[in-house]
């Protein structure tokens, strides 16, 4: 049986790349999806993209109250539902070195990126426990599986969302609730274009670490990348790895745990 078919399928972060992506995907394959974000244009042309149910909310996940809010409607609304939460709203942050990150940055990004999965957790997982029902989605990065440099409050929000998995995946796994873990390579969305420069290289050496960044490393479409992460929801998967990319760091943290970190060094010219 189809888990998305039917199912209330709410994904943060639907405006753009990934997120928009799974919504018109899920909504194709019979889901009633749920598309949240900021940013009401994209979410606007999200929708128009989409066929099947689909309705919008804007919804900022850096927000408790709105999260509190928003979770109260969507319960109140699909009370009897099976929920799918995909947490997959994130930002990136190109701000150099932890040394050359402020502090204000680090913690902005924090807030989104792992405050906001915890928080909508938080906020749905009662629910789906009484219901004994439902699937929670927490979209990682391969950056949560290996440190890469330049890339600390980053990786501090990802490998804290792979954690915070693992950790409901143990004691859901009594439950009818399903956890996944998704850890995406590089893709072709507009993160890198949409980050935050930080306040120390907020100029021309910024903006040419984005435009090399997208070059070398975004390469997967997100239509692909969400196809793959709906195929991981329906056979239940408890750690989806999206690119060749992510199975190759993934491979290579697991073989070399002591000393990945020097290859990194060499590579980056630490
Ligand atoms: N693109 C990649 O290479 C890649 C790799 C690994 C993981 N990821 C992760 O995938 C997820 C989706 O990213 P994407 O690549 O599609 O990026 P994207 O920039 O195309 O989309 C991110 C969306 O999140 C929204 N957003 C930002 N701040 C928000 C907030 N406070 N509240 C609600 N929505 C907010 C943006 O408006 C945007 O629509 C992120 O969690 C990202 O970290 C991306």
């Amino acid at each position: 049986m189809s888990q998305l078919k039917d199912s209330v399928f709410i994904v943060t972060g639907a405006a753009s790349g990934i997120g928009r992506a799974l919504a018109i995907q899920a909504a194709a394959a019979g889901a009633n999806v749920i598309a949240t974000d900021i940013n009401e244009a994209g979410l606007n042309e999200t929708l128009s993209q989409a066929q099947g149910r689909i309705e919008k909310y804007l919804l900022d996940v850096s927000d408790a109250e709105q999260i509190i809010n928003f979770a109260d409607t969507i319960i109140k609304k699909y009370f009897h539902e099976r929920l799918i939460l995909v947490n997959n709203a994130g930002v990136a942050l190109f701000s150099g070195s932890f040394l050359e990150t402020s502090l204000t940055d680090f913690e902005w990004l924090l807030n989104i990126n792992l405050w906001g999965v915890v928080r909508l957790t938080k906020a749905f997982l009662r629910h789906m426990v009484k219901q004994n029902q439902g699937h929670i989605v927490n979209i990682s990065s391969i950056f949560g599986i290996v440190g890469m440099p330049n890339n600390s409050a980053y990786a501090t929000a990802k490998f804290g969302v792979k954690g915070f998995s693992d950790v409901l995946k143990v004691e859901l796994l009594r439950t009818n609730i399903k956890i996944s873990t998704v850890h995406p390579g590089g893709i072709r969305t507009g993160i890198a274009r949409n980050s935050r420069l930080g306040h120390t290289k907020n100029n021309a050496e910024g903006k040419k670490a984005i435009e090399t960044f997208e070059k070398a490393v975004l390469k997967l479409s997100p239509e692909a990348a969400a196809a793959i992460i709906l195929k991981g929801i329906e056979q239940n998967k408890a750690r989806i790895l999206v690119g060749k990319d992510a199975r190759t760091f993934d491979i290579i943290a697991r073989l070399f745990p002591n000393n990945y970190h020097k290859v990194l060094a060499k590579i980056f010219k630490f």
